[in-house]
């Protein structure tokens, strides 16, 4: 039984996903999209971060506390995943961010890593591996890999808008790993784009199209 998948349903992110995935949306109001679509996916992957309890004093009396235990690092894949992770960091200041360079092949689709700058020993209790689009599921599988290689032992993947087939790749090679996501499309094209999607998501973020 893989772990779980959650696609949100919460009207914030709905709404935001239609400007998002609007052809007539520019790049600035494009990353905007994408950091507050991040911020509240993250809120949902980190439900699960252990506390520890404390206490703090206010200008009135002092009182119980709670804050987070565990550390945690952001993975974004290059070049999509920055936007993400730079929104998440905001939130979590205090995360470690490690950079995973990976293009998909334009022939084969396939992943290509050309980039990984992880430290020698992850010292993190959670990796969240950030990337808008999920859509064969290489470059995740990829990224997976590599952490899992370097030691990593809990991870989960947040993504904007995924594809059964990218879902399922994803599943197939890491069962373990839960997926939080904006959406779930209905299929890939013929050139292994996501349908609906969003067309290209480093292109619209960085207005390289
Ligand atoms: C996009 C996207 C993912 C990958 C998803 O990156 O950001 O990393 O494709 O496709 P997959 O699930 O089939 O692997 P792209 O290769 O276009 O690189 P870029 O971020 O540098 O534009
Ligand atoms: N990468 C993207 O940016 N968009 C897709 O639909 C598929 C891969």
């Amino acid at each position: 039984m893989p772990a779980a998948i959650h696609v949100s349903r919460h009207p914030l992110i709905l709404h935001n996903l239609a400007t998002l995935r609007d052809v007539r949306t520019e790049p600035p109001e494009f990353r905007r999209m994408v950091r507050d679509l991040a911020q509240l996916l993250f809120y949902e992957a980190t439900a699960d971060l252990k506390l520890t309890t404390g206490t703090v004093r206010t200008p009135l009396a002092e009182c119980a506390s709670q804050r987070i235990a565990e550390t945690v690092g952001l993975v974004p894949i290059l070049r999509a995943g920055l936007g993400m992770a730079e929104a998440m960091l905001e939130m979590l200041p205090s995360a470690q961010v490690w950079h995973l360079g990976v293009y998909r092949d334009h022939e084969t689709a396939r992943p290509v890593t050309y980039y990984s700058k992880l430290p020698a020993r992850p010292q993190i209790d959670l990796a969240v591996v950030v990337d808008p689009m999920l859509a064969t599921g290489g470059s995740a599988v990829a990224a997976l890999d590599i952490l899992k290689k370097s030691g990593v032992s809990r991870a989960a993947f947040v993504g904007l808008i995924a594809a059964p087939e990218g879902v399922k790749a994803l599943q197939d090679a890491h069962p373990d790993v839960p997926i939080y996501l904006a959406a779930l499309d209905t299929n890939l094209d013929e050139h292994k784009y996501i349908v609906p999607g969003l067309g290209d998501a480093g292109d619209r973020q960085f207005a390289t199209g």
